[in-house]
C-alpha cells in the first residue's frame, strides 16, 4: 500500500504541472465548463496523451499494450460495473468510494453505521442530515475540536442524504433553475456522495452559515481547506474544475477519504477523479 502510494505520488509530482496548467486554461474558457462530457453512464476517459510512451509491459510472458495495462489496473475502472446501462460502483462501503455524474451508488444503498457527530450544527432538531458514517463522524469531531481550540467557529450544515431526500432536492432545483443549471450544483439521486455518509457541508456564522462561494474566502473557509486533510477530509469540488468534477466550486463540501489518502490528495491540487484515474491505489 505504502509503495503504491509512493509510486502514485511520484507520478503525480511529475504530471501535476501539466494537469494544473491545462486546468487553468480550461477554467478560463467558458464553453468548456459544465460541458457534455459529463453524460450519464459515459465511459471513463482514456488516459491523457503521453501515457502511451511507457516502457513495454510484460504479463505472464506476453507483451501487453501499456495503455490497456494501465487502464486495467486503474483504480476507477476497477470499482465500477455496468448495470442496466449505468456505471454502478462496486465498493459503496469503502471509505474511498468515488461517486460522481458517471458513477452511481447501487439501487437502495444505505450506509449501515450512521451516527450523529457531536459538533455544533447550523439548525436545531433531529434530521437525517445530522448523520455521517461512524469513522467520518469521529474524524469530524476531531476536526471541529481543533477548529474551536484555534478560535475558528464552524457549523455542520448537511451530512447524510438518503436517495429519497436527494431526489426531492434535485427535483426542486430542476424546477427552480432548469436541468442544466441544477446539475451544476446538485447531484441526481443515486449520484451524490452525500448518500455515502462520508460527506458533509460545513459553514460558519461569519457568513450566516450559508453554503456559498464566499465561505471559501473567510478565515474559517481558509482554515477548513488547510486543516481538513489532516483529519481525512478534502474539499471535493475544487475552484476552476467544473469541467472535471461536473460541479461548481463548493468550498463548504468536504469528503472523507481517511488520513492515509487525504493529505496527498489535497497537496496534489488535483481533483479526486484526476488523482485516482491513473493511480493503482486500491479504492
Ligand atoms: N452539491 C453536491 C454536488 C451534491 O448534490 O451532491
Ligand atoms: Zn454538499
Amino acid at each position: 500500500m505504502k509503495s503504491q502510494i509512493w509510486q502514485t505520488k511520484h507520478w503525480i509530482r511529475l504530471l501535476a504541472p501539466v494537469l494544473i496548467s491545462s486546468s487553468i486554461f480550461l477554467a478560463g474558457c467558458e464553453s468548456e465548463t459544465g460541458g457534455s462530457a459529463q453524460g450519464e453512464g459515459q465511459a471513463l476517459q482514456a488516459p491523457p496523451a503521453g501515457q502511451g510512451d511507457q516502457k513495454e509491459v510484460v504479463k505472464d510472458g506476453q507483451a501487453v499494450d501499456p495503455v490497456m495495462a494501465k487502464r486495467n489496473e486503474n483504480a476507477l475502472q476497477a470499482t465500477v460495473q455496468e448495470v442496466d446501462g449505468h456505471s454502478v460502483v462496486t465498493n459503496p462501503e469503502a471509505m474511498t468510494v468515488i461517486v460522481n455524474k458517471q458513477r452511481r451508488l447501487p439501487e437502495g444503498y444505505e450506509p449501515k453505521d450512521l451516527v450523529e457527530p457531536n459538533v455544533p450544527f447550523s439548525f436545531d432538531g433531529p434530521h437525517e442530515k445530522r448523520m455521517m458514517r461512524k469513522e467520518a463522524a469521529e474524524a469530524l469531531e476531531k476536526l471541529f475540536a481543533r477548529a474551536e481550540s484555534e478560535g475558528i467557529e464552524l457549523r455542520a450544515v448537511s451530512g447524510y442524504r438518503s436517495y429519497a431526500r436527494q431526489k426531492v432536492i434535485y427535483e426542486t432545483n430542476v424546477r427552480n433553475r432548469g436541468e442544466e443549471e441544477a446539475s451544476r450544483v446538485s447531484s441526481a439521486p443515486g449520484n451524490s456522495e452525500h448518500q455515502t455518509g462520508l460527506t458533509i457541508d460545513v459553514s460558519s456564522p461569519s457568513v450566516g452559515n450559508a453554503l456559498e462561494e464566499s465561505f471559501g474566502q473567510t478565515r474559517e473557509g481558509k482554515w477548513l481547506a488547510e486543516h481538513a486533510p489532516e483529519y481525512g477530509f478534502v474539499i471535493r469540488y475544487l475552484e476552476g474544475a467544473e469541467d472535471k468534477t461536473g460541479y461548481i466550486y463548493e468550498p463548504w463540501h468536504i469528503r472523507y477519504f481517511g488520513t492515509d489518502l487525504a493529505p496527498g490528495l489535497a497537496a496534489s491540487a488535483l481533483t479526486v477523479e484526476e488523482y485516482f484515474d491513473e493511480s493503482n491505489i486500491k479504492l
